[in-house]
């Protein structure tokens, strides 16, 4: 398949999460899966997990370079990148995780800009996975997305992590219509309901996935739900999903109208207004995505104290 995108950049959207387990490697694949299926959209998936990633065993390839190596590669061209892609039967191009973390000690939050901001040259879309802690490597893709998804599932402990995450996002002063709260019902014991999880994080509800044993099922044979079982309930929403973040791509402009600037109206945080009054913008997960250059990109992201913890 051709790649897309040589005069412009794709659109990087990165999904975060509060906690392990809930979910977000299960959006991050289908999405880049259910983007890759539409047409003529060139996708890659990362994985950011600097944990155990397993964004490449839930697409059933089997990397041979993993995205620490890419990642160091001081000139970095696009056919070695190339060259270090799997792909799913979607389409979908994989950039996979070493076998653990170790490897995750030798790669900078710089590095990992520097890289998802020169794949995007190549891709309309990347799709970052990460891992359920929040490190700089984290707060790196979240700096570069143009929108970030954060996972919720349907239970207080998760809330209460995704609520003291927003907080650390408006101290910090992230850009909050970059944000999309997607609640994924990983189990079917709910204990409490999306608008709880509204009123709790503060934060509308952008997109629900329901529990669906289809989507354990489809882990276990290596393929996205999307694709496993299309019909499924999780699969809908998950191909829903895929469309509303897609939506101002200028493919469906009901959705579009929708999107970002919806949520920015339902919750006009104070901070945000701060934000716009003071011009402030010194933090890495704060700054707007650039579109500048590998190098460029380095030198306006050196001084964020989200850069400095490695
Ligand atoms: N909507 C759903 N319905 C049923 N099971 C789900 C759903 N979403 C995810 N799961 C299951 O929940 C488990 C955790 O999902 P997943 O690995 O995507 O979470 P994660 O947030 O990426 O976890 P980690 O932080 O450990 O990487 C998996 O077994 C997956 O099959
Ligand atoms: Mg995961």
């Amino acid at each position: 398949m051709e790649l897309l995108n040589t005069d412009d950049v794709g659109t990087v959207i990165t999904v975060v999460g509060a906690r392990g387990g809930i979910g977000k490697s299960t959006i991050a694949t289908n999405l880049a899966a259910a983007m890759a299926s539409s047409a003529d959209r060139s996708v890659l998936v990362m994985d950011m997990d600097t944990g155990y990633g397993n964004v490449a065993l839930m697409l059933n390839v089997k990397p041979h370079t993993t995205i620490t190596e890419i990642a160091a590669y001081s000139d970095l061209t696009e056919s070695t990148l190339r060259a270090g892609l799997q792909r799913n039967e979607s389409g979908a191009f994989v950039l996979g995780a070493p076998d653990g973390p170790g490897p995750w000690a030798r790669v900078t939050a710089t590095q990992v800009q520097e890289l998802i901001q020169f794949s995007a040259r190549f891709f309309d879309y990347v799709v970052i996975d990460t891992s359920g802690i929040f490190t700089d490597i984290v707060a790196a893709a979240m700096g570069v997305a143009d929108r970030v998804l954060v996972v919720n599932s349907l239970d207080m402990a998760s809330t209460k992590q995704t609520s003291q995450m927003f907080e650390l996002l408006e101290a910090e002063r992230f850009d909050s219509e970059r944000l999309y709260l997607v609640v994924n019902q990983v189990n079917t014991a709910i204990t409490i309901r999306p608008e709880d999880v509204q009123g709790i994080v503060g934060q509308p509800v952008f997109w629900t996935i329901p529990y669906d044993q289809e989507v354990p099922a489809s882990h276990s044979v290596g393929r996205p739900v999307i694709l496993a079982q299309p019909k499924s309930s999780a699969a809908e929403q998950l191909l829903g999903l895929a469309r509303r973040v897609t939506a101002n791509e200028g493919d469906d402009q009901d959705d579009a109208a929708q999107t970002p600037g919806r949520l920015a109206r339902i919750v006009p945080w104070p901070w945000r207004n701060r934000q716009a009054q003071s011009g402030e913008t010194d933090s890495i997960v704060a700054q707007r995505p650039t579109r500048l250059s590998p190098r460029e990109g380095r030198a306006a992201s050196g001084e964020s104290r989200f850069r400095g913890g490695r």
